[in-house]
Formats: C-alpha cells, structure tokens, sequence
C-alpha cells in the first residue's frame, strides 16, 4: 500500500480562501475582524510562529496588533493590557504566545483573556465547552486535525482513534473533540507502557509527542491513518515530525507530512476562529438592533 500523502498547505489554501470572502463580506457591513497578539521574552520558536500568525492575518484581511514584551516584564503588565484588550470592540481575538518565562502564572493570564475573545481556546470555559460538546472556539491545532480528516473524508464515528501525547494544547483537546464525534479514543502518553500495543489498533494515528521516530512501521495498522503532529528539528537542521514517514508511506492509507501536513492548518484554524469571533460579534449587535427596533 502506498499512502496519500495529505498536503495541509493545499487544504489550508481552500479554507483561507473562504475566509477571505467573509471577510469581504464583513467589510461590507463596516467591519474588519482584528487579533491582538502578545509575545514575552525572545522564544526563538516562539518569534517565528507569531510571525507566521501576523502574516497569514494579512493573507485573509484580518488587521493584527502585536505586543512585545522583555522577558523580564511584570505579569501585571501583561493583565492590563489583556484587560484592555477585552474592552477595545475593533479587537475580536486575542492571543498569548506560549511558553511564558517562569515568573508567570500561565493559568491567570489564560484566564483573564475574554471567552468570547479566546481564539486559541485555552481559558477554561472554552476548555469546559469541549468536554461538554459546546465550545465557542475549539483549539487551533486539534481543530486543524479534524478539518484535515473532514476535507480527507475520513470517516471519524466509530472508528479507533488513538491519541499519543497528552498535553493540553493538543492531546488532551484532540481526544475530546474526536469522542464528540463519537470515535473510540485512547490516550497515550509518556507513562504509557508498550506504546506498540495501543497504537496498533489505532485506525486514525494522531501523535503529538516531539520525539523523531517514536512510531515505526511495526506499531501501526495496515490502511491506518496517520497524523503526525510533531515538529523536531535534527542535528542537521532538517525538520521531522514524530513518525517514520519513509517507513509508514508505505505502509498506511494516509499521512501528513512534516512539514507541510497539520502545521499550516494550526495558523489557518486561528484566522477560522478571529473570522467567526467578528461574525458572532456583527450577528449578536444586529440581533440587539432587532429586538430594540421591536421593543
Ligand atoms: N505555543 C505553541 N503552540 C501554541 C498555540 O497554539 N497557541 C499559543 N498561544 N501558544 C502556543
């Protein structure tokens, strides 16, 4: 067997492309959707993904702000402009850049974010509305894996899904949103014993670990499909997710390739997720506009 190779760069392009006509659509009415972006500290990897961000903004129409911080900035600084952040109405999502230098609380700056505001889907309401099945914005990167199978027409209920790596930006997020679409989902993380056990039952592979070849040929299904959600960078500079690709491509139905595969998608899902914010904001002030019309 030889796999289709999932290009996220193509499946990126089209939702872009949609997202590009509503914004059109929302100009129209005097509105362009806007992203508030904060960075602390000079995170190497960290300035190349809100790079990545602010442009792909650009791409669609969405106006971007960026707040830079010294590593050494005090976590009230941070609360007050988050706080001011929530109140500015041309502002429709807003966006810490994980990780955050040691002296910060992570949870109280994710918590302070506006929930209608939290196009990364961090704060806990938006984590609560994924265990409940109502989010008001699902998390980037699972919510790219899950529009990659979609466009795939990779069938999800039903199926055995297993999930490698339990981190709550990926993992954790990814088995809730595959359970509400009632797949039979297994988590495994770095306790896990024989790994090979789980993942060779899985019909849809998600791995989201950060280790180059954690999963070989031997531990995957045949016809399984594969997402691979890590991103290392080699001693030789070369960038690998968390699977043998060489080694599976030829073994399963599916597979996303490093890079191009769920990376581009985790950018295109925020700009998905400022778009609906603006749209949800137009919607709920004409629907007061109504009833006030009415009244
Ligand atoms: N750091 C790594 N991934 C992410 C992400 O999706 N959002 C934010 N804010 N920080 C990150």
């Amino acid at each position: 067997m030889t796999a289709k190779i999932i290009n996220g760069i193509e499946v990126s392009a089209a939702i872009r492309a949609d997202l590009r006509e509503r914004v059109t659509a929302m100009a129209d009415r005097g509105v362009v959707p806007g992203l508030a972006v904060i960075k602390v500290g000079v995170d190497p990897a960290s300035a190349v993904y809100v790079r990545n961000k602010v442009r792909a903004c650009g791409e669609v129409g969405i106006q971007s702000s960026q707040y830079d911080f010294e590593a050494n900035v005090s976590q009230q600084t941070v609360l007050d402009l988050i706080g001011d952040l929530n109140e500015r109405p041309n502002i429709h999502g807003i966006l810490v850049q994980l990780p955050l230098p040691p002296h910060f609380a992570i949870a109280d700056i994710l918590q302070t974010i506006s929930v209608d505001k939290d196009v990364d889907g961090f704060h806990l309401y938006n984590v609560g509305g994924l265990v409940a099945g109502g989010t008001v914005f699902p998390p980037c990167t699972p919510y790219g894996v899950v529009k990659i199978l979609e466009h795939e027409g990779i069938e999800i209920e039903g199926k055995n899904v297993v999930v490698v790596g339990a981190s709550n930006i990926v993992g954790k997020p990814m088995a809730l949103m595959l359970m509400q679409r009632d797949a039979t989902v297994c988590i495994c993380h770095a306790k896990t014993r024989d790994l090979a056990q789980f993942t060779i039952l899985a019909d849809i592979l998600v791995v989201a670990v950060g280790k180059p070849n954690l999963i070989l040929p031997e531990m995957v299904k045949t016809g399984a499909v594969v997402i691979d959600v890590g991103i290392n960078r080699l001693p030789d500079g070369k960038l690998v997710g968390d699977t043998d690709f060489e080694g599976l491509r030829h073994k399963v139905s599916h597979i996303t390739p490093v890079p191009g595969g769920v990376g581009p998608m985790t950018v295109t899902m925020l700009l998905a997720n400022t778009v609906a914010s603006a749209e949800r904001r137009l919607q709920t002030q004409s629907e007061r506009l109504l009833t006030s019309v009415a009244s």
